[in-house]
């Protein structure tokens, strides 16, 4: 390592797209440094659907097997709408492989498969500035000191400080009328759902419901975003409540699934997203900087892709890296990485997510602005559009983001 900088490749954020990045990255035998801002590596919003692409991706990184375990399986979907006088039930496919992951289990497999003294936690990156003369990459950090690297790569999800270097400023970021409130309810005794996904449908007001264990569920609920909505996020009794309120008409089943909602995985969300077509008409490197995951696309939840998309950013990235450092040199020496090689491995990165990241957060537009609209005319458009453009609804999950 040169000595006149202080790591080779530095990663700045350690949630599901920071730590895949470290861990792709470490299975090519390459060093990085990841740089989170919170005392401790964690993940909000209780759990994550892993759709058959993102099972691909976890087995690239060689933690599939592990997380299978924590998981099970789901086998089938039912929708039920509840706008009409008698419930009306419509089953659903769900792909090959689809499972729940309890967010903390993701993350906690990650690093744990991380050498030790990778994560530097309490330690916030303000911004990146390239050095006028070397080139590389200056970290300014909230503790006053500045990081020198010779590659960054930014994994600090929606309100990325590192992508306002490529114009995308927190303010280009958009918000769907529809908010996301998420939680965990535990069953001692067991919950018989058996391995469904359940979705069901009231006015503007959705909710899911998926079994992770035998004893633990996932829900989510969708409905419009109120004026309350701002003052009770950080309370989660009033969440609660208020989202029980808005789910009046609900089976009582699902009702006592929310009563009995574990009062510490309880979140409500805004929804950001970035217009799908930025990701068309940006270049995603600058200097040996780029950013991947939410920072880069950020999407909204409705095809359930964020986070296997992250993970897929991840490999491919790992992969483009380690191409250009075993390609220059001997294959089991550590090789110093050069400018030229990162800046050549970024923009094949940038290249061949592009289509795939655009799809994803075109497709996951459509459905949330879907939700979002009242008008029956909007509705009608956007679903001709969906009809026309992802006619298989699953066509996301057949993707393979190739080996590592
Ligand atoms: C309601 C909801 C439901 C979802 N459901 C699903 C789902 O079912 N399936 C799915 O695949 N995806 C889902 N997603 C999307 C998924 O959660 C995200 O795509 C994924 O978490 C993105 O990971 P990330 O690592 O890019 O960003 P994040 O998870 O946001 O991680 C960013 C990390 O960077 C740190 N950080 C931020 N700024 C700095 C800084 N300046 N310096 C240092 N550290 C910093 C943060 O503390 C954090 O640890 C959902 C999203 C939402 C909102
Ligand atoms: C700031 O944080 C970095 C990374 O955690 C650390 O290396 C450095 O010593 C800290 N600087 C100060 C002045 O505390
Ligand atoms: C790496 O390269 C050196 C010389 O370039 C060679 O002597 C050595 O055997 C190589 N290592 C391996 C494991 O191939």
């Amino acid at each position: 390592m040169d000595t006149d900088v202080d790591a080779e490749i530095v990663i700045v954020g350690a949630g599901i797209c920071g730590l895949a990045t470290a861990l792709a990255l470490h299975r090519k035998r390459i060093k990085s440094v990841v740089l989170e801002r919170s005392e401790i590596v964690r993940a909000t919003g209780a759990a994550i659907i892993v759709q058959a692409n993102g099972w691909r991706a976890l087995d690239e990184l060689g933690i599939g097997s592990t997380l299978r375990e924590t998981a099970i399986q789901i086998q089938r979907g039912r929708f039920i709408s509840l706008n009409e006088v008698e419930p009306m039930e419509f089953p659903f496919g769900v792909n090959k492989e689809f499972r729940c992951l309890k967010r903390t289990d993701l993350v906690k497999v990650m690093a744990d498969n991380l050498p030790t003294g990778t994560i530097r936690t309490n330690c916030q990156v303000l911004s990146v500035e390239l050095d006028p003369v070397t080139k590389f990459p200056h970290l300014m950090l909230s503790n006053g000191s500045v990081l020198q690297a010779k590659v960054v790569i930014g994994c600090d999800g929606v309100n990325s400080a590192i992508a306002s270097m490529f114009g995308l400023h927190r303010t280009t970021l958009r918000l769907f009328s529809t908010s996301v409130a998420r939680g965990f309810t535990n069953y001692p005794n067991g919950h018989r759902f058996s391995s469904e996904f359940v979705m069901m449908s009231k006015g503007q007001v959705q909710l899911g419901r998926l079994p992770v264990t035998d004893k633990l569920v996932y829900w989510f609920v969708t409905r419009l975003r109120t004026s309350k909505d701002s003052k009770i996020w950080k309370d989660p009794v009033l969440i609660r409540q208020s989202l029980m309120e808005s789910m009046k008409g609900f089976p009582e089943e699902a009702m006592e699934m929310m009563r009995n909602s574990k009062l510490s995985f309880l979140h409500l969300t805004e929804l950001k997203y970035r217009p799908p077509w930025d990701l068309l008409f940006n270049n995603f490197r600058k200097g040996t900087v780029t950013i991947a995951g939410d920072a880069m696309h950020p999407t909204g939840p409705f095809v359930a892709q964020g986070g296997s998309a992250s993970i897929e950013d991840a490999i491919v990235l790992a992969r483009c890296l380690a191409q250009k450092v075993f390609d220059n040199k001997n294959k089991t020496e550590e090789t110093a990485i050069n400018s030229a090689m990162a800046e050549e491995a970024f923009d094949q990165y940038v290249k061949e997510r592009k289509m795939r990241n655009f799809w994803l957060s075109f497709h996951s537009f459509l459905v949330g602005k879907k939700l979002d609209t009242t008008s029956s005319i909007i509705r009608f458009i956007i679903l001709a559009i969906m009809s026309t453009l992802f006619r298989d609804p699953d066509w996301h999950s057949r993707y393979h983001c190739g080996n590592l």
